[in-house]
C-alpha cells in the first residue's frame, strides 16, 4: 500500500495487489465532494439513507457528513481491513473525519459495527458488497458507487450487482459513480436505471448519475 499526495493535497493510496489508486490523482478530497456528495445533492433530502459502496478511507462518507445538517444513516460497504487500518493513521481534511476515525477504531478494536453520534448513524457492512447488499433491510436515497476501476475489478461493475443495488434503493433515488464508460452505462440501464452525465472533475470526461425511476 503506497501513500500518495493528490493535487488538492489530500492523501490517497495505491493498492499494489489490485494495481489501482483509491482516488483520482487530481484530488481525492475534491472527488469525494464533487463526484459523489454534491453531485447527488444529498442535502436535498431530509434524514437521508446513504449506501457508501466501497468505503475505503471513508472520504465519501466524510464529505456527506460535512454537508448534512440533520439526521442521516450511512451504510458503509468494505471488504479490506488493511485500508480501514490506514484511516487510523492519516489525518484527512474533513470536518467529520474524527467521527470516521472513532467509527473505524470501534470496529477494528471491538468489532462494533454501529456508531451513533448526535443524529448520525454509521453502519459497517464488512465483506463482499455483492453478497452483503442482499441482506440490507433499509432502502437508500443515495448510493456512492466507488469501486476500483472497471478494468481492474470488472466483477463489481456488472448488471447483476447494479440490479441488486437498485433493489435496495427507494423510488427516484440516485447513484453516483466516476466512470462514464459505455459498457458501464449499458449495465446500469439494463439493471433498470436511467443514466445521465455527472460532473466533469479532474478528468476529461464526466462521471455518471444513475436514477432509479421505477
Ligand atoms: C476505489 S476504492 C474506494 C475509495 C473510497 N471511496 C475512499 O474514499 O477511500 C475501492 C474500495 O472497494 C473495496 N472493495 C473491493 N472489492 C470489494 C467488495 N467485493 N466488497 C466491498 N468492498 C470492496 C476496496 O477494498 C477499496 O477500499
Amino acid at each position: 500500500m503506497k501513500k500518495i499526495t493528490t493535487k488538492d493535497s489530500s492523501i490517497t493510496f495505491y493498492n499494489e495487489k489490485v494495481q489501482d489508486y483509491y482516488h483520482s490523482k487530481s484530488g481525492a478530497k475534491e472527488e469525494a465532494f464533487e463526484k459523489h456528495a454534491k453531485a447527488l445533492n444529498i442535502y436535498s433530502k431530509k434524514n437521508p439513507v446513504i449506501f457508501d459502496v466501497c468505503f475505503g478511507l471513508g472520504y465519501n462518507t466524510a464529505a456527506a457528513l460535512d454537508l448534512i445538517k440533520g439526521k442521516a444513516a450511512i451504510y458503509c460497504f468494505e471488504n479490506d481491513i488493511e485500508i480501514l487500518k490506514k484511516i487510523t493513521e492519516i489525518d484527512a481534511d474533513f470536518k467529520s473525519y474524527n467521527i470516521i476515525k472513532k467509527f473505524i477504531k470501534n470496529f477494528l478494536d471491538n468489532n462494533i459495527k454501529i456508531y451513533e453520534e448526535n443524529n448520525i448513524k454509521l453502519v459497517m457492512i464488512f465483506g463482499d458488497a455483492r453478497k452483503k447488499i442482499k441482506n440490507i433491510r433499509e432502502k437508500a436515497d443515495f448510493v456512492f458507487f466507488d469501486s476500483f476501476s472497471p478494468s481492474k475489478m470488472p466483477k463489481m461493475w456488472t448488471k447483476e450487482f447494479f440490479s441488486d443495488i437498485r433493489e435496495k434503493m427507494k423510488q427516484n433515488s440516485k447513484l453516483s459513480t466516476y466512470s462514464c464508460a459505455k459498457f458501464i452505462r449499458n449495465n446500469l440501464k439494463e439493471a433498470g436505471f436511467k443514466v445521465k452525465d455527472g460532473p466533469i472533475i479532474g478528468r476529461n470526461s464526466p462521471g455518471t448519475i444513475a436514477i432509479n425511476i421505477k
